[in-house]
Order: C-alpha cells, then structure tokens, then sequence
C-alpha cells in the first residue's frame, strides 16, 4: 500500500508530501485499511465518556528566548520566558483549552506526556495532526479526566532537548494526600546555546562524531555529554531556593525532562516516601534514593529537615550534578554533590506495588506482542522489531483488549519505552501504572494494558536522539 492509494484526501492532505513510509501510508487510508482513525466516531464517542466540567483557558507560545541557567545565559526556544515552567496546573474533570502559537523558525506540535486524552489531541505530527507552521495556531480542547503528575512537550525533531518543557499538573479536586506545600521539580540536561545545538548534536550522532561511550555509562549511561544539569533551569552552583519550616510536610512531584539522561535523587538525609509514578499512586514506600529516567515522574512526600537541605539529582553514568536547596532555618550550605552516597533504600519497579485504586484487574491478556528494541551498532539507527520510524510496522490491538507487551532489548543501550495515551501496569498485574518504563540493556520487561481509548497512539524511547534515529512505532487500534 502507498500514500496514494488513499482516497480520503481531503481530511488527510496533511500526510501528502511528508515523506512518510509504511506508518503515515497506513495512517492516511485510515477509514480503508480497517484502522481507528484519530478523528473517528470512537475517539469521539471516548471522550464523551470523560463527561468534561468547567472549560479552562490557556495560551502557550514557543518562542526563540534567553534563558539564566545560573551564572550562565544561554539562546534558546522556550515556552514563555521562564524555563522549565510554569506549565499547566488544572484539576481531574476540566476541559483544557489551549492555545498555541508557534513563534519558533520550524513547525512544532504539543504532546501533552501521561494524560489519557482523545486522540486527535495528542499532537503527534502526521499521526494525529498536522504540523503546526512557523508563524501558526493550534487549539488542543480535551477534557482531562485523571489527577497526575505530567508534563508537555514538542513531538517534533530535537526541540525537546531545547528550553521546550514544562510540568503539566492536574490536581485531584478529592486529594487523599495530606500536606503543607508541594513543589515541582523538573530536571533537564542541557545543552542548547552552549556552542551547539541539539540538531547538530543528532547529526554529529547520526555522522559518529559524538563519540558514544555506553561502557563508561554503566546500566544508565546516556550517548551526549552535557556541560550542564538542571533543577527548574539553574545550575547547581545558583541553585533555587525554597524557603520551609523545619518538620513541614512537601509533596514533590518530580519529572525529568531530560533528553538523553537519567538521574539518581535524593534528599539529603530525608526520606523519601513515594506516593506516585507517572502521576499514578503507588502504595507509599519509604525509601532514600530513586533513579529516574526521561519522561518518568515520582511524587514523593518528605518532613523538611532542620538548617539547609540539597534534593539532589545527579546524573547517572555522565559527570555533572543538579539540585534545589531547602532553607528551614540556619545553617551552612552543603557542597555539592556529584555521587550518590551508596544504601541499599533504592526504589525499582520490583519494589513498586500499584495503589488499589489503579490496579489492573486480574486477567488474562487477548493479546500477547513483542517490541524488539535494537540498535546501536551499524551507526546511529534504532529500531523497533528490525525497522526504523516511518517505516515501522504499527502493533494492532482491538477496542477492550487486555494487552501483554513484552519489551525485549536487544542492543547494550537501555531505553525509557513510553506509551501515549494508556497507563499500564509494569510487569505483575499488582505493578506500578506507569507510562514510560526503563528496558536495561539486553533484558526483557513486561507491561499489561487494557486497550481503552481507541485511535492511534505513539511508542517510543524518550531518549529524544534515539527516537529520532528511528526508535518509534504506533499503538493501533483496528475497527
Ligand atoms: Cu513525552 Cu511521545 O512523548
Ligand atoms: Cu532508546
């Protein structure tokens, strides 16, 4: 089948001349091929189903700007002129109405990372919009049906290793958590406006100029050398401030938003207990360190200690350190740290056990699919079962399903696999509900979903070169 075998041009001439393979040729015969089309009556019907309350109005511009990392300015394209926030903060049950402007020289488009949106909404380019131009408009309008930690992105290019991030909360209106404040930290690993930029850091990638070192890395090493890492766009050495009382209760919502890098954090000698991942609640575990990779979120509630504290993340198997201080009263401030002080207190996903509410029935699966994930080795491509993004064969799945998808890996990079649109338990179904999950190096992890919200949804590696190197495919529900 090609592109132009499709008859229904007039809603898909968006697909025309984008060069798309085997994914945007099936794409665009959506309504032929027997595949759930982004705006299909399914997608509407779905949505109905999420019975949206009041309608919130926002307006985003992704725009060229400076941004002060700290003792450093750097040229960038952020979202207003605050890096790394505000972002979007709602509540479970609003309509979102979102205005986008795209001030930046390229096209663009929003995802909007862990919400279980309609699909039409989900600003995937040629999937499931077109791209909006430079100098063009876009309105997102979804309801948000669920509380979570989330965040928002481009889903085009490399944009996401420039400025172009924030959090995006969506309150519980009933929150079952008690606590004093809560604080969002988003934690980035830069690059942009350092002498280079993240386009020409893919194609000295895509060329094998960037030298990749996985040895060096370790379990979580990363395939960029950043010269800076981030806690809501400062450098460790400026770092912000937030004033507490000692023995105050903080929720944190923590997410990392980085490209290419994972993150050890913790919080001085305060335990973390975690109540969330991926904005879903786990059952409450006291712990001392968690490692995060790119797209995943923890929330985590801490008792501010007395005198000043350092939440710290510092990247895994790269050099380098971010961190945020907490100032309850006098006292000096710590140095910073570039290593993680070893304990055996480390959340996994073993060790994660789903809060009742969102735990998956039990059940077997309708449908059992391997993702074979490779790469690495005959230059800079990746690749979901043998092929590259376009050209990916899309996994089928029907409306109702429970799905069992087993991630195998088989390249000696790990890779952070985020499904759009869906939540699902990691491995057992008693496991976390997640949206993006590490598959280490040369190892297999399961996930079970239930296919509930019909159209078709990214993917990928939210290691941003990688998935632009090819290591995307969809999710695709068939009529
Ligand atoms: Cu944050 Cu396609 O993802
Ligand atoms: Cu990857």
């Amino acid at each position: 089948m090609t592109r132009n075998s499709s008859t229904d041009i007039s809603r898909r001439t968006f697909l025309v001349g984008t060069g798309l393979g085997t994914v945007g040729a099936i794409l665009s015969a959506c309504g032929t091929n027997g595949l759930v089309s982004p705006t299909s009556d399914a997608v509407i019907a779905a949505e109905k189903n999420r019975a949206g309350g009041a309608i919130r109005d926002f307006a985003l511009t992704a725009a060229p700007g400076t941004a002060d990392l700290g003792g450093r300015t750097v040229a960038t394209w952020m979202f207003g002129d605050q890096l790394g926030g505000p972002g979007i903060r709602a509540s479970a049950g609003e309509r979102l109405r979102i205005n986008v402007t795209n001030s930046l020289p390229e096209p663009t488009t929003i995802h909007w990372h862990g919400l279980m949106l309609r699909n039409d909404m989900d600003g995937v380019p040629h999937v499931t919009q077109p791209l909006i131009p430079s100098g063009g408009q876009f309105q997102y309008e979804y309801t948000v049906a669920e509380p979570g930690t989330h965040w928002f992105h481009p889903h085009h290019g490399t944009q996401l290793d420039r400025g172009l991030y924030a959090p995006m909360i969506i309150e519980d209106p009933a929150e079952p958590l008690a606590y004093d404040d809560e604080w969002v930290l988003v934690i980035d690993d830069w690059i942009d406006g350092t002498g280079t930029n993240p386009d020409q850091v893919l194609a000295e990638l895509g060329s094998g100029g960037h030298k990749m070192d996985h040895s060096a890395g370790g379990a979580w090493g990363g395939d960029v050398t950043y010269p800076y890492f981030l806690i809501n766009g400062r450098r460790p050495q400026q770092p912000e401030t937030k004033a507490a009382t000692p023995g105050q209760r903080i929720r944190l919502r923590i997410i990392n938003a980085s490209a290419d890098t994972a993150y050890r954090v913790w919080a001085g000698s305060a335990p973390l207990t975690i109540t969330h991942t991926d904005g879903n609640p786990v059952q409450h575990l006291e712990i001392e360190q968690i490692s995060i990779g790119m797209g995943e979120r923890y929330d985590a509630l801490i008792t501010v200690p007395e005198g000043i504290t350092a939440i710290n993340a510092v990247p895994l198997g790269k050099e380098g350190a971010a961190r945020v201080l907490i100032k309850a009263s006098k006292g000096s401030v710590p140095p910073i740290l570039r290593e993680a002080p070893v304990t055996a207190r480390l959340a996994n996903y073993d060790s994660l056990k789903a809060a009742p509410d969102v735990r998956l029935t039990q059940r077997r699966p309708d449908r059992e699919l391997v993702v074979t994930l490779a790469g690495g080795t005959d230059g800079y491509n990746w690749t979901i079962n043998g092929r590259k993004y376009p050209d990916t064969e899309p996994l089928v799945v029907s409306g109702g399903e429970r799905v069992r998808l087993t991630f195998d890996n088989q390249s000696m990079m790990w890779h952070p696999m985020h499904l759009h649109g869906h939540r699902f338990a990691v491995g057992q179904t008693d496991g976390a509900v997640k949206d993006t999950v590490a598959v280490m190096a040369m190892q297999k992890r399961s996930i079970e979903f239930d296919a509930d919200n019909p159209g078709q949804w990214m993917l990928h590696c939210h290691n941003a070169y990688h998935a632009e190197s090819g290591m995307m495919t969809t999710l695709a529900y068939q009529e």
